[in-house]
Order: C-alpha cells, then sequence, then structure tokens
C-alpha cells in the first residue's frame, strides 16, 4: 500500500487563490518601507546555530525549545532560522556596513521562519515576517520613527482603531537592580505562580510579567514593573519616545507587562495585538536592541526594529471590511477548430512577451462554451473569441467580462483595445 504523505505538522500550502492577496501585502510592505528609506535584504533561511544562541539568548523559550537545530553532512551545528534580527545583525557585521554611513542602515525582510511551536489558530512552524530593523541611531526619535512606520502599514492596509502597546524594559545599567527587585516579590507569591512562570523565576524573571495564564496575570498586577524602576537615561528616552509619538499622532497605550520574548531587548519594547485573533493575539512585535551588534562585533551599535507576523495579518485583512483585491489582468484566448487554434497560440506567445497574463485552453479540446466557463472560473476580465466565423472575416470578438459587451475588432488593434479594458476601474 502507498504510504500518505502529507505536509508536515504546523506547515501548510497557501493555494492559488491566496496569491492574489499575499502578493498586494507584500507590495504595501514593499511600498510603506520603501517610503521610510528601508531597503530589502535577504538573508540564508538557516544560519550557525550559534548565532541564535547567542543572539536571541538562552533563557528564551525560541533557543531553549522551539529551534530547528541540525547537524549537516559536514558535521555543523545549523539552525533554521527562528526570527530575522540575528542574521539582519549578522549580516550587517559581515558585509561591513558599520563603518559606511555612519553605521547607520535601515534594512528590510520578508520570509520564512521557523520555530517548533505547539501549531495552533494563527500558529505554525513554518510562518512569515515582514521585519524592519534600523541600526546606528540611538536617539528615541529612531524607536518613534518604527512604531511610526508598523502603524502606517496597517493603516495602508485598511486597519483602523489600532493601538501599539509600549513599554520599556531597562537597559543592562537599571536590569539588574529591578531582577532582583522582582524575583524577591516573586518568590513570596511562587506558590500563586503557574509552573512555566515558577521555573522562570531564575531564568528569566520579566517574562513572568507577561505570562499568558490567567491566574498568572491576576497575581502579576501588583508586581514591580520595568517603567518603575528606570534608571534616568531610559525613563528620559522612554518619555521621548511617547512625547515623538504624540508629536506625529501615532495612538499608543502603554502597558506596563509587556515583556518581549527574545533576550536581546532594551528600552523600548512595542506590540500590536489584535483581540480577534484569539490566544496568539500578537500580530507584530519589536523594540530597540543596543547591544545586539557589540556581541557579535567589535562596535557597538545601537538598533531597534519589529517584525509583523504575514500570517496573522493576511488572516486579519480577510476580516476587514473592504479588502479590495487587484482587479484580475487574465486575457482568455478562446478558439474554434485546428486553424483558429493555431492562431490564437502564436497570438498568445504574442501577448505574453508583451506582457499580457493569458490564459488558452492547451488541448484544444474544448468547445467554445466550455472555454468560456473555464475562462469565467479563472477569473479573466476579458476573453478574445476566434471562432469560425471571426477567422472568415478575418476579425477578433472581443469581450468584456465586467460589461459583457462584445465586438468585432480587426487584429491590428488588439493590443490597444485590451489595454483599454484591463486598465479601466
Ligand atoms: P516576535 O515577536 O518573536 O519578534 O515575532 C514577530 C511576529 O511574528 C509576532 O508578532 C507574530 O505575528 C509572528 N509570529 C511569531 N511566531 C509565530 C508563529 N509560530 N506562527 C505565526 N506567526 C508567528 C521577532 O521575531 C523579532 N525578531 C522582531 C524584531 C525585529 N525585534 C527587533 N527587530
Amino acid at each position: 500500500l502507498k504510504q500518505k504523505i502529507q505536509c508536515v505538522r504546523g506547515t501548510r500550502d497557501i493555494l492559488p487563490e491566496d496569491m492574489p492577496l499575499w502578493h498586494r501585502t507584500e507590495q504595501v510592505v514593499r511600498d510603506v518601507f520603501g517610503c521610510f528609506g528601508f531597503s530589502e535584504i535577504r538573508t540564508p533561511v538557516f544560519e550557525n546555530t550559534a548565532l541564535f544562541e547567542r543572539g536571541i539568548g538562552a533563557s528564551s523559550d525560541i533557543v531553549g525549545k522551539e529551534m530547528y537545530t541540525f547537524i549537516d553532512r559536514g558535521e555543523r551545528s545549523l539552525t533554521l532560522r527562528p526570527e530575522g534580527t540575528a542574521s539582519v545583525v549578522r549580516a550587517y557585521l559581515e558585509h561591513k556596513m558599520p563603518y559606511r554611513d555612519l553605521g547607520q542602515a535601515r534594512l528590510f525582510y520578508l520570509g520564512p521562519m521557523f520555530r517548533y511551536e505547539r501549531p495552533q489558530a494563527g500558529r505554525f512552524r513554518q510562518f512569515y515576517q515582514a521585519g524592519a530593523e534600523l541600526l546606528g541611531f540611538e536617539n528615541p526619535e529612531a524607536d518613534s520613527e518604527c512604531v511610526a512606520m508598523l502603524y502606517t502599514l496597517l493603516l495602508k492596509l485598511g486597519f483602523k482603531e489600532l493601538k501599539v502597546d509600549i513599554n520599556s524594559v531597562g537597559c543592562p545599567a537599571c536590569r539588574p537592580d529591578f531582577n532582583k527587585t522582582l524575583v524577591t516579590w516573586l518568590i513570596k507569591k511562587k506558590d500563586f505562580l503557574s509552573l512555566d512562570s515558577q521555573r522562570r523565576i531564575d531564568l528569566n524573571p520579566l517574562r513572568v510579567l507577561d505570562s499568558k495564564d490567567s491566574q498568572d496575570k491576576e497575581v502579576v498586577q501588583t508586581a514591580p514593573k520595568p517603567i518603575e524602576h528606570l534608571c534616568p537615561g531610559c525613563l528620559e528616552h522612554f518619555e521621548n519616545v511617547k512625547r515623538f509619538l504624540d508629536k506625529i499622532k501615532v495612538p499608543y497605550v502603554i502597558n506596563p507587562f509587556l515583556v518581549r520574548g527574545l533576550d536581546y531587548y532594551t528600552r523600548t519594547a512595542f506590540e500590536i495585538l489584535s483581540g480577534s485573533l484569539g490566544a496568539q493575539n500578537a500580530l507584530a512585535g519589536g523594540g530597540r536592541y543596543d547591544n545586539l551588534v557589540g556581541q557579535f562585533g567589535s562596535v557597538e551599535i545601537p538598533a531597534v526594529g519589529f517584525a509583523v507576523g504575514m500570517d496573522r495579518l493576511i488572516e486579519l485583512i480577510k476580516s476587514l471590511p473592504s479588502v479590495e483585491i487587484k482587479k484580475s489582468k487574465l486575457v482568455a484566448l478562446i478558439s474554434q477548430g485546428r486553424p483558429a487554434f493555431e492562431k490564437i497560440f502564436i497570438l498568445a506567445q504574442q501577448l505574453r512577451v508583451k506582457g499580457f497574463e493569458v490564459w488558452f485552453d492547451t488541448s484544444n479540446k474544448k468547445s467554445i462554451k466550455n472555454q468560456m466557463k473555464q475562462a469565467s472560473v479563472l477569473d479573466a476580465r476579458v476573453a478574445v473569441i476566434v471562432g469560425e466565423e471571426e477567422l472568415s472575416k478575418g476579425v477578433i470578438a472581443l469581450k468584456d467580462f465586467s460589461s459583457q459587451i462584445q465586438k468585432d475588432i480587426s487584429c491590428e488593434e488588439i493590443e490597444l483595445r485590451l489595454k483599454e479594458i484591463l486598465n479601466a476601474n
């Protein structure tokens, strides 16, 4: 018996019918990020394991239990990238970008990421991110600019009434003291916390603050919070981030419990949550990471960035009241009889070379009626019909599917007439 092979748990196929929405969304990402001066970078989907272990941090869930790590045939330990930031920082250093343009770079990326998480709605083991990294700026305007870019992207995609959750998680100057205060407090409450959170008290106490467990949430309401214990530098930075967001009218709420799941964050952390995604409600997240570049290179370069989950984003776009998907540009060539088929076969090549998107029934076995039916299933915008009658008259019939108007034209006119129909709204 043949064994059934299916796609791996936590992965999925994105089918042709969903592609127009993916393409449109990716295009808006490229346009908006481009408007903010960011350039695209593509890094490999696998890297040396050490990059993520050191970059994301040993106490994070990602490094602790979610990485796809394997030994290749050359006995190297490699890992499918669980996120994009560490890779971008590696590339930034590898191509010596810190020594160009005062170390400043604005880079963005789109692509698949891999995490061994428990699959559920909106959570996959292969998922897609659009991310951006702004390297070389320590000033709070950079943080606000990143938040503004994320906000602008979501506005352009049709979202309204969005709020960005922001917080500050402090820096190496103030976090150690805060951690001590927090651990002392958490130990007293230990018996009321979930097992996961109890484990985190030693490993990564900050993470207890954003536990998703409902009982934990209640307990930590009265816990010490990082924004109440910031050093003067972090406090001033946070005040300014908020001030600049106010100035450019980006709405936000301060969420003192927001702690991101990756260890590299310093100062600003932000997230966009979406109620309709259930438990997996983070649509996008990011923050400042002033010490990551220095961890891998000999220069300290401050940075800030974020990533949006494309799978979650696209699910949400589908539920928006007016998703306007690009109108079809498909031209269907319909023929009857061998001579007409040969004519449209040649015409198809001529039009495709000119950039028209063309379909015709390659089998030449279907009736005109059947071909028209298939063209409509394929959502063709216009049909070019060459039947026996058209062939004898030396004309071509053009049918505009949106207006249902059909008329005969001469062969010379075809490109012009097609453009008129395809470019009309
Ligand atoms: P992250 O919060 O781990 O941040 O991921 C960003 C977004 O990716 C999440 O908000 C979510 O929408 C999406 N995402 C994460 N895991 C999954 C999953 N298993 N299935 C579907 N979507 C998922 C980062 O990755 C940081 N590198 C962001 C960043 C860039 N910070 C600074 N620069």
